[in-house]
């Protein structure tokens, strides 16, 4: 099966005939969530959906999906709610991150956990610069579905559908492999379920002690020259818990020091994929997403009257929008107000990714049209997706420089406008790749090829990930 000419695929039969004749979609779409049901997404143009070679493959497998258990529960999505609608308020502080996009041949207990203790570290640094609870949320459990720039690749003379990411295809080059194949939506379900019961173990056990994973950053503050640059709040940290236990509090005893709250998020991307996990809250009578706490709409995929905003409307489940600096400010109110229509605090994080040379000019007035019109959104810095580069090898990579410089004009963007700056969204992993360059180690062009092993875009390793932490640290304190 080959991909249509463009990336611009409509789903159901009915909506594909309208679309060839040109005719506009619903006109109604910008006023609230009246016609509203998991699948009124159908009625809108759904860019980058995978072109399944069979229809009815496709429709046994999402009727499945939907009888299968919810991944995630109601109550843990409103909890996430609330504690983002503390960050909303300045309050507390997002820190997002995890996988490009999962992998479903790197799946192992080992690498889920490396991937949450650094998480927890990156955590700890922030929690204690800025006063504030941590929200953590991870990329992870569902991140399994990537946009890409064009349907199909040239590989030697012939054309194949592009990678969409494991929840698709798979990447090796030949028309088999790159054959979307539905039965791999089960698939996604299924590493997901297994990873939220690993998670969920983790971060309730003694992994996630507060001891425990504050001796980890100490462990890599002593373990370089350079690292020593962050002695001083790793012994600050370090002092704090001491007094705490010097007073008398027994620090056994007090179950929030041992456990933490983790939430999963991924793009939706996929919606028939969606739209099968979608559920009905028997308590609050309101659908929500069930494939992960919080959602996100993709830079590609966030048109107004586009079937991805047109599904996230309606589910209760926090949502997150990618924002680039080519987006104007009408624009962005108006997706606001589709969005987040309540006006819910917390509810709509806007995920700034601008790149490292223009943010400070292009954030402010996107800013300031937010907080005119009273949107009480989170804003969250993604330093990733706009400074990528290619290396002379060839490989796609970013400089730690670039992605720390983005994160202060990000900062000084909000000093500037006077908003919260409310979180960041970082591409990390636990192990130790070679994918971006500079850092502590001094990560070199040459040495990319060594650990390279991303199935999408180069991710933080774990040491430039916790160094990252430390220096948003620092701009959390100035
Ligand atoms: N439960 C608290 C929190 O999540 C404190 C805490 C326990 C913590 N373990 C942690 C904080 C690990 C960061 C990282 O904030
Ligand atoms: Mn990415």
């Amino acid at each position: 099966m080959v991909e249509q000419a463009t990336s611009r695929i409509v789903t159901g039969q009915a909506v594909s005939k309208k679309m060839a004749d040109g005719q506009a979609v619903s006109k109604e779409i910008t006023t609230g969530n009246r016609e509203w049901s998991p699948s009124s997404w159908k009625s809108y143009t759904a860019l980058q959906q995978p072109d399944w070679p069979s229809s009815d493959a496709l429709d046994s497998i999402t009727t499945k999906l939907a009888s299968m258990p919810a991944l995630v529960m109601p109550a843990d999505v409103h909890r996430l709610q609330d504690e983002l609608a503390r960050v909303a308020t300045g309050n507390a502080f997002l820190l997002q991150a995890g996988d490009c996009s999962e992998s479903f041949d790197e799946f192992s207990a080992r690498a889920i956990r490396d991937k949450l203790k650094v998480i927890l570290q990156m955590a700890v640094a922030l929690t204690y610069a800025s006063g504030l609870p941590v929200v953590k949320v991870g990329r992870i459990a569902g991140q399994f579905a990537k946009p890409r720039s064009s349907a199909t690749e040239r590989v030697g003379n012939t054309d194949l559908p592009a990678f969409r990411g494991h929840m698709v295809n798979c990447e090796l080059p030949d028309l088999l492999s790159r054959t979307p194949d539905p039965q791999r939506l089960i698939s996604a379900y299924n590493q997901s379920s297994a990873t939220l019961t690993l998670l969920n173990t983790f971060s309730s056990g003694g992994f996630a002690d507060l001891s425990h994973v504050h001796s980890w950053n100490l462990e890599f503050v002593a373990s370089s020259k350079q690292g020593k640059r962050y002695n001083k709040i790793a012994n600050e940290i370090d002092q704090a818990l001491r007094f705490i236990s010097a007073c008398g509090i027994d620090m056994d005893s007090v179950e929030s020091l041992h456990r933490v709250n983790f939430y999963t998020s991924h793009e939706a991307l996929i919606l028939r994929y969606e739209e099968s996990l979608t559920r009905n809250d028997p308590f609050s009578g309101s659908w929500y997403d069930s494939s992960a706490h919080m959602l996100w709409v993709g830079e590609r995929t966030r048109q107004l009257d586009g079937a991805h905003v047109e599904y996230l409307s309606g589910v209760s489940n926090p949502i997150g929008m990618k924002v680039s600096g080519s987006i104007t400010s009408d624009e962005l109110i108006a997706l606001c107000d589709k969005l987040d229509p309540d006006r819910t605090p917390g509810k709509l994080t806007l995920i700034t990714r601008i790149g490292h040379t223009k943010i400070e000019d292009l954030l402010p007035p996107l800013l300031e049209a937010v907080k005119q019109e009273g949107f009480p959104v989170i804003w969250a810095c993604d330093p990733m997706h706009a400074n990528t580069i290619t290396a002379e090898s060839g490989r796609k990579t970013r400089r730690f420089d670039d992605i720390l410089e983005e994160t202060k004009g990000f900062f000084n963007a909000h000093r500037e406008v006077g908003t919260w700056p409310g979180g960041i969204h970082i591409e990390l992993t636990g192990d130790n790749v070679t994918e971006c360059l500079g850092g502590l180690d001094n990560l070199a062009e040459d040495q990319l090829h060594l650990r390279y092993t991303t199935t999408c875009d180069p991710r933080l390793n774990a040491r430039q990930s916790i160094e990252l932490a430390f220096q948003v640290a620092e701009m959390l304190r100035a």
